[in-house]
Formats: C-alpha cells, sequence, structure tokens
C-alpha cells in the first residue's frame, strides 16, 4: 500500500486525510512514479465537493490530483523513452497525484533546470491551455479574449497566444493588471470588460462575464470555456482533455520552461499532510497561488 491523502466521501476540506491507496505495477506505455511534488488546482476542489460526480466520481477512498513530478520508478512494457530513476512530470487524467507512488500514461522528461515545483505546477494547465488554443485555431493576428487570463492555466495560455501572433485581452482583477502587460497582453477588468470586438474567446476561469464576451465575439461559435456551468444554455463549447495532444503540450512548454521563456503562476507548497487546509484555503479565496503538495 501507499501512503496518500484519500477521501472519506464528498464533502467539505476535512474529508481529505491522511491514508493508503493501492497503486499496482505500471502496465504497457505505462511509467510509474516516485512523487516529489502533486500539483492541486480548483477541479480537485470541485471533485472532493460532489460537483463533478457525472463526470468524475469519486468514492471513498478515492485520491485526487491531475498533475505531479517524481521519479520513475518503473516502466512498463514498450517505455523506451525514460528509464527508472529518470525525472519526470506526469499529467494524470484519471487521478491519483496526492500519493507518493502513481501510474501515468502521459509525462515528459524533467531537464534538470527546471524546479520540482514548476514541474508539478504544468502539467493539467499546459495540457488545458494548449489543448482550448488549438480548438480555437487562434491565428496570428488576432485577438483573444482571455477570462481568468492571471490564473494558473490562464497565463500559460496568455503566453502560448502571444507566442502564436495573437493580440490577447487578458481579462483579470486590477491588481493583475502589470503582471499581464509583463506577459505581452493588454489587460482589463474582470468586472467591467469593455466593448472590444474580438475574434475568439478562452474562458479559463467558469466565473466570468461569459455572456458578454460572447457578445464582443459576436457569437458563440469561437467561445470556449473550460468550466462555466452555463455552457450549454449559452451555445458555447465545454472543453475536456484530448489524449492526442497531450505529450506534444508537455513537450513543447517543458522546452519553454527550460529555456527561461515561460513565467507561470506564483506558487505555494505544502506538505501532504496540510492538503485538507489547502483545500480550504483555497475555497476560500485566501489562497490565490498555485499549490503544490510536498510528499
Ligand atoms: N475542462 C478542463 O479540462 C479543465 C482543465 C483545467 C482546469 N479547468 C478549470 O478551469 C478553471 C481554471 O483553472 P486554473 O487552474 O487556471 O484556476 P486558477 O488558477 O484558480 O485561475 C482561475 C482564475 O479565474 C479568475 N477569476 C475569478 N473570477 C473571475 C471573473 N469573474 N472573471 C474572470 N476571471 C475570474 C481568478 O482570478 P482571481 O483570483 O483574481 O479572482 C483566477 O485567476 C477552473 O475552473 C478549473 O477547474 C478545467
Amino acid at each position: 500500500m501507499t501512503r496518500a491523502v484519500v477521501i472519506s466521501g464528498y464533502g467539505p476540506p476535512e474529508v481529505l486525510r491522511i491514508g493508503e491507496t493501492e497503486v499496482g505495477p505500471p502496465g504497457p506505455g505505462q511509467i510509474r512514479v516516485a512523487v516529489r511534488y502533486a500539483g492541486v488546482g480548483p477541479t480537485d476542489l470541485a471533485i472532493r465537493a460532489g460537483h463533478l460526480d457525472a463526470v468524475f466520481p469519486a468514492g471513498p477512498g478515492a485520491v485526487l490530483g491531475f498533475e505531479a513530478a517524481g521519479v520513475v520508478e518503473s516502466v512498463g512494457p514498450d517505455v523506451r523513452d525514460v528509464a527508472t530513476g529518470d525525472e519526470v512530470a506526469v499529467f494524470l487524467p484519471g487521478l491519483g497525484g496526492y500519493a507518493e507512488l502513481v501510474v501515468a500514461d502521459f509525462w515528459v522528461p524533467k531537464p534538470a533546470s527546471v524546479a520540482w515545483t514548476d514541474a508539478a505546477a504544468l502539467p493539467a494547465s499546459v495540457e488545458a491551455a494548449a489543448r482550448v488554443l488549438e480548438q480555437l485555431a487562434l491565428g496570428a493576428g488576432e485577438t483573444l479574449l482571455l477570462l481568468g487570463a492571471a490564473g494558473s492555466v490562464g497565463r500559460i495560455a496568455t503566453q502560448l497566444a502571444v507566442g502564436r501572433g495573437a493580440t490577447v485581452v487578458a481579462a483579470v482583477r486590477p491588481g493583475d493588471f502589470a503582471a499581464m502587460r509583463d506577459l505581452g497582453a493588454t489587460p482589463v477588468d474582470y468586472a467591467a470588460i469593455g466593448n472590444g470586438r474580438v475574434d475568439a474567446v478562452f474562458d479559463a476561469s467558469g466565473r466570468g462575464d461569459l455572456p458578454g464576451a460572447i457578445a464582443l465575439a459576436g457569437g458563440p461559435q469561437r467561445v470556449i470555456t473550460l468550466a462555466d456551468h452555463r455552457a450549454h444554455e449559452l451555445g458555447v463549447a465545454l472543453s475536456n482533455v484530448i489524449p492526442e495532444g497531450v505529450r506534444a503540450a508537455l513537450d513543447l512548454v517543458m522546452s519553454q520552461l527550460a529555456a527561461g521563456r515561460l513565467a507561470l503562476q506564483p506558487q505555494t507548497v505544502a506538505p501532504l499532510a496540510g492538503t485538507a487546509g489547502v483545500h480550504a484555503r483555497l475555497e476560500s479565496g485566501e489562497l490565490r497561488t498555485k499549490v503544490l503538495l510536498e510528499i
């Protein structure tokens, strides 16, 4: 059995407790990783509360966490690009990151120059950011409105979109305007997104002015949200993981990070035993950073 944070059932942060979970050997095309840091994201909080039961059912004993970084402990049949002892970041669409060991289908080698915490903070946000920009088919010279541009997904998406030659209008709180300008974006207050026309909208918040954003784009056709529950009624696509794109996205962004060309959200590190407290502080809005659990 492996030490992990498990949930006792859906509920408040207190349902998260240190416990044990069974982690089997890696199958064909998989690796098993001894986790050093695991990323915490807002979707973890929604799953724990039971809000995503239809998509991510998590019964008693389930382990949350879509991303981690650590050392390859064993490799399954057919795995040739990494070996035991290699350092990697892993994306875990089936969860399991808040644990000492995890089996992964998707990984990227961690260059020595990349910090462990940065490697663990990347995978889920990179996957979502790169995927949605592809789905929007955002091209050079176009204008993208990014709701939630100062978040974990939003900051990466901003930099990838600027790198594509797009103009990014970053909807953030005024305190984040300077950070957005540093990333090459034009900030606007997310409480008043204005009336300038845009070609496409990436909602990386789920809590933004989606109806207003649709109006700025001239309709919902090129508007994609990651999390707004009004998506269906507003005629907007709600984007979910596309496995085929994961490896290319992780490779691209890890190499940009290693080259010093990517800025991430500020981070907080907490011990695994502090996971419930972290969920509570994120939920209350007291913590606005990316959180990495030290295993
Ligand atoms: N569907 C998928 O595959 C997928 C994948 C990854 C993430 N997600 C979801 O995508 C969302 C973003 O994830 P994340 O990790 O980037 O979260 P995050 O780091 O917490 O970022 C969310 C951002 O939204 C901002 N925000 C809050 N209220 C807003 C408003 N009214 N208008 C515009 N922005 C607002 C927040 O700003 P303040 O802190 O200033 O309030 C924050 O910067 C989450 O809901 C997550 O569950 C979905």
